[in-house]
């Protein structure tokens, strides 16, 4: 039923459209994002994109938030809204449509889709009760007990639910629990990540109950029609969304072209809604399904999902005011992989995007485009013969290409950009293993210095097409330093070679891409003074630390990073893993065979997906590097130190 993939030369990407009970945080920014890098891939890619947001806007959660704020639904929707649409402009999200259910035709289209459901005898008339949380705007599972005081309580968002018995129109979904089977078991790939899926299908094994999808207690919703006392369900209102945004009854060519969607992403906490009830509607319906439902993991503030409700969501403006949309996007987008959960930090985020972005990409690009201007005057112009580091610096990028399309295809974007991190640092070696500057100081060699600017002036040019799904504003940048006239969006995919660098184009003077943030600017005020006498502590509490002599077994280099070595540690009794950020001082083949101190029981971090199972001792000099105290005879490994 779903669109095949060799024909497929339309993409259609949705995310959830967002309630408009409140202002929107990094959470609902975060899916925005993800499918603003997917809609422009594709784009390059050559594909006929409709990529789709919006909002929920009906419900009883929706007439609960107005009423407390003293306005209209509707007058809330519109101020939310506008703050949505402010929040997506500074993000640079370039969606294609953005639908409100308020609007006429989405009314109109939801009210037919129940009305043909309805004639078919999918949805029947009955009446409910039952217990319902408002926050979730869902029904409890019978199998959530009741409390000491006869209450019940939503295991999603711990408030109480209240009972709500009234006549319903019910639609028949027990009747999809074996289609729904058969479907996953013949489209594996429908729910993901996998586990997502097995999540969902054991959920659709235990039995479905059949839906009460009308209200005759809520006034702020699409009535049915010719039983107007009823409104309908918000989720049966804002999943067809999908449906009418594309024109389902109101643009059928529109339609025909998108319909079925690739890829519906949403946040983990709404899987069901999404991999369930939508399908099954669609199936009542007669509709093709979908491609994928990608249900990515949440943002953690303080290791705990970032709500309104638990008063822990960030302000996106904080970051962008300080670092401007693209290190948000790249941040949320490296960090990890879509399917799984993130705890934002402050100084994880500074980090990464003063080490990432400024250190490593800012920084090449500056210095290539830089030396291009002061030894060229801005034109490279013919040059020497090419070498065979120059041209595998050529034939890894084609390689670095071919593997970024097909890991963005699949939507693993954080690899995707980790492939592009390895070849970049790889560029910025190039640089100083040949060190121009140097070579810029003999006439005799300009020929040469002319191949080594050219070949790191291309491969800028090819990161910074790669890049540009995830950060936009800053590749227009480097594209426009680099003098070239047309629009990087406008280049497919396949178009874009190593070799479209034209050495007699002109260089414009470029300007730092990322400054450099520190962490205390960032968040406005001083960190905390360090004291220069530390407080005293017991023995006892020395005593705690488990410190012990280790000897290094092996060391490798952390991909992607400049700072970090993953170490193999011996403890006599037993070996460990573990990442220390000592490899601006050692090269790793320095360490193997040197003893050292660890302290053996400090809880273990991950650190860029490492388990860090010890941390060793090093004295940090005034520059950053971390310089560690080797002994200076054999000791065995595990030695306690006290
Ligand atoms: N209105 C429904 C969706 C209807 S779709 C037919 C809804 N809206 S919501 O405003 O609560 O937004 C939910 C979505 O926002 C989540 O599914 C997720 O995509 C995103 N996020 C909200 N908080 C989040 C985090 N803390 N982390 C990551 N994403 C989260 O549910």
């Amino acid at each position: 039923m779903a669109k095949s993939s060799e024909r497929r030369e339309t993409f259609y990407v949705s995310t959830p459209i967002y309630y408009v009970n409140d202002i929107p945080h990094i959470g609902h920014a975060y899916t925005t994002i993800i499918a603003d890098a997917l809609a422009r891939f594709q784009k390059l890619a050559g594909r006929e994109v409709f990529f789709l947001t919006g909002t929920d806007e009906h419900g009883q959660k929706i007439e609960k938030a107005a009423a407390e704020k003293g306005l209209t639904p509707i007058g809330l929707a519109d101020k939310v809204v506008g703050r949505i649409l402010d929040l997506w402009k500074a993000l640079d999200i370039e969606y294609d449509f953005f639908i409100r259910t308020t609007m006429d035709f989405h009314e109109a289209g939801v009210q037919k889709l129940f009305q043909q459901l309805l004639d078919k005898g999918d949805i029947y008339k009955g009446t409910y009760k039952g217990w319902y949380c408002v926050g979730e705007e869902n029904f409890l599972a019978d199998d959530v007990p009741l409390d000491p005081d006869g209450t019940k309580i939503c295991p999603d968002c711990g408030r109480k639910a209240g009972v709500v018995s009234e006549e319903s129109y019910f639609f028949k979904l027990s009747a999809y629990q074996q289609p729904l089977l058969d479907y996953y078991a013949a489209n594996p790939s429908f729910v993901r990540p996998a586990s997502r899926m097995n999540e969902v299908a054991s959920f659709v094994r235990q039995g479905l109950k059949d839906l009460s999808i009308t209200r005759t207690t809520v006034k702020w919703g699409i009535p049915v029609l010719g039983d107007p006392k009823h409104t309908i369900y918000v989720w049966f209102d804002a999943l067809n969304n999908y449906l009418t945004a594309i024109g389902y009854d109101w643009k059928p060519d529109l339609f025909r072209k998108f319909w079925p969607a690739d890829l519906h992403l949403i946040g983990k906490d709404i899987l069901r809604f999404h991999a369930v009830y939508w399908p099954a509607f669609l199936m009542a319906g007669g509709f093709p399904l979908p491609g994928c439902v990608f249900g990515h993991g949440w943002w953690l503030k303080d290791e705990a999902k970032m709500s309104k409700s638990k008063g822990n969501v960030l302000d996106p403006y904080q970051i962008l005011n300080a670092f401007g949309p693209d290190a948000l996007r790249y941040f949320l987008l490296r960090e990890v992989p879509i399917g799984l959960d993130g705890n934002f930090s402050h100084e994880g985020f500074v980090n990464r995007v003063n080490s990432d972005l400024a250190n490593d990409f800012g920084n090449l690009v500056q210095r290539t485009l830089t030396m291009v201007r002061s030894y060229f005057g801005g034109i490279v112009g013919e040059p020497g013969p090419e070498a065979s580091d120059d041209a595998a610096l050529r034939s890894e990028f084609d390689a670095l290409k071919a593997r970024v399309f097909a890991l963005m295809n699949e939507y693993a974007i954080n690899k995707a950009l980790e492939e592009v991190w390895v070849y970049l640092n790889q560029v910025n070696k190039y640089l100083a293993d040949h060190e121009p500057w140097k070579l810029a100081k003999d006439p005799a060699r300009k020929p040469r210095l002319a191949r080594i600017l050219g070949q790191a002036t291309a491969a800028v040019r090819g990161i910074s097409y790669l890049v540009y799904p995830v950060m936009p504003r800053t590749a227009d940048k480097v594209w426009n330093y680099l003098g070239e006239t047309g629009r990087l969006r406008d280049v497919r995919w396949a178009d874009l070679a190593f070799e479209g660098w034209d050495p007699k184009r002109e260089v414009r003077e470029p300007q730092p891409l990322f400054p450099r943030v520190a962490l205390k600017d960032f968040l406005g005020e001083e960190p905390p003074k360090k004291e220069t006498t530390m407080e005293q502590i017991g023995f006892e509490e020395f005593q705690r630390m488990d410190l012990k002599v280790a000897k290094i077994v092996q060391a490798e280099r952390v991909a992607g990073t400049t700072k970090l070595l993953k170490l193999e540690i011996d403890l006599g009794t037993e070996k460990r893993q573990m990442v220390a950020g000592v490899a601006e001082t050692y090269p790793p083949e320095d360490l193997v065979g040197k003893s050292l101190v660890v302290i053996a029981n400090l809880k273990p971090a991950v650190i860029r997906g490492i388990e860090s199972q010890a941390m060793l001792l090093a004295a940090v000099s005034p520059d950053g590097k971390a310089i560690i105290p080797f002994f200076d005879r054999e000791v065995a490994p595990g030695t306690k130190v006290k």
